[in-house]
């Protein structure tokens, strides 16, 4: 049967709506048909219900731009339909877990970018580090390349009875990347840019720097030899014209022997240590956009959604940087264990294609109502 004839059968038997009906062998067969025609228009999250892996395998290959997901934890939950995370032993759990990883390392595009939010689990009193257990995994086995390992502090945690250990308030969140090549949009989230300032009729930079505290310390220096200090307070003055300009918010300099530097000492590993060496000084320049957001996320735990449904889901403000970093406004967000729907809802409202997997067709209910499911107009 032919894609166009197969999705009529499909919204014939939906009431024009196909997702929910991508459940049989052979419709997930047929994801292909569907998935390819997906209109770049159509933001509509597309959810299928069964194993991950058995429905990642019918994605076709390099076709997804960002991968952002939260799997069961290991020994911690049973969901509604059993699936990964009830294994015996946490090696088993990760061997389960990696032949996932390496579907999703098959689905994404070279650019791709996978976010994985996974939290850690206590076997007799051992905490089991099977975080770090399954990043050094991927990268050793499957050759990914890890580029941030993102706390996210939630601010508060389960409730907790021991009273010979700290209370625990903090998941993982990596992000992996297949290729040094990836996508990556710094500017779309890029915080509160910041302005420069008069401040008692001085130009001074968004932080309060205004050049007086270095010009004493160029001027009063001992390691600076004289050319050093004329060279140091020439480019002073230039960044000082500049940040009155607002060409620059802000910057910090850093001198020799007068500042603690921020870099390795060892010249051969830091370009900065050795501007230090030779010059005497080097600046820090912020950027006109705003800074980057670090890697610890200060996000309360989600407590909105209906618990008694589903009670694991994470917030959406989890979501919102892997998204706008890194699937680009045309691309496709993948969440092979989507739950209530968070990577899709917020992918929807940042108006990305996504499609959700889960092995419970109860909790692929809770998705669909959360994105207010359109119907899919394909034809
Ligand atoms: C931590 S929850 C994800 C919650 C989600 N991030 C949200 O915000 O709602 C993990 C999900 O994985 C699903 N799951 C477990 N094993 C699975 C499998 N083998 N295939 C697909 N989904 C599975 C569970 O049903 C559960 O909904």
């Amino acid at each position: 049967m032919i894609a166009k004839e197969y999705i009529s059968e499909l919204k014939h038997r939906g009431n024009g709506d196909i997702t929910s009906l991508v459940n049989t062998q052979k419709d997930v067969g047929n994801i292909n048909f569907i998935f390819e025609s997906l209109s770049i228009e159509n933001t509509t999250p597309c959810f299928y219900t069964g194993d991950s892996l058995n429905i990642l395998k019918r994605i076709p290959s390099e076709s997804i731009d960002c991968c952002m997901t939260s799997p069961p934890y290991w020994g911690q939950r049973c969901y509604e339909n059993g699936g990964i995370g009830l294994e015996s032993k946490p090696e088993h759990f990760i061997d389960n877990l990696l032949k996932i990883t390496k579907e999703i390392q098959r689905v994404l595009k070279n650019a791709g970018s996978f976010w994985l939010n996974i939290g850690d689990t206590y076997k007799n009193k051992s905490l089991q580090g099977i975080p770090w257990r399954i990043a050094i995994r991927m990268m050793d086995e499957q050759g990914w390349i890890l580029r941030n390992d993102v706390i996210w502090n939630k601010h508060k945690g389960a409730m907790d009875s021991s009273s010979d250990k700290l209370r625990n308030i903090h998941e993982m969140i990596f992000h992996f990347v297949k290729s040094n090549d990836y996508y990556y949009n710094d500017e779309a989230i890029r915080m509160n840019p910041q302005t420069t300032t008069v401040r008692n009729g001085a130009i001074v930079s968004s932080s309060g720097v205004c050049g007086v505290r270095y010009k004493r310390q160029i001027e009063l220096s001992t390691s600076l030899s004289k050319e050093e200090k004329a060279m140091a307070m020439q480019d002073l003055l230039q960044v000082l014209q500049k940040v009155e300009k607002s060409e620059i918010p802000d910057f910090r300099m850093i001198i020799r022997n007068q500042q603690r530097a921020t870099h390795s000492d060892s010249e051969r590993v830091s370009g900065r240590a050795k501007e230090l060496k030779e010059k005497g000084y080097y600046f820090l320049f912020y950027s006109k956009n705003g800074a980057l957001p670090t890697d610890i996320w200060e996000i309360l735990p989600e407590d909105t959604q209906n618990r008694e449904k589903h009670y694991a889901v994470y917030p959406e403000d989890l979501c919102k940087i892997p998204i706008l970093s890194t699937c680009p406004p045309d691309g496709i967000v993948l969440d092979p264990f989507c739950g209530s729907g968070t990577t899709n809802k917020v992918a929807y409202d940042l108006q990305r294609r996504s499609i959700g997997i889960d092995i419970s067709q109860e909790y692929i209910n809770i998705a669909k109502q959360r994105v207010s499911q359109l119907h899919l107009n394909l034809f």
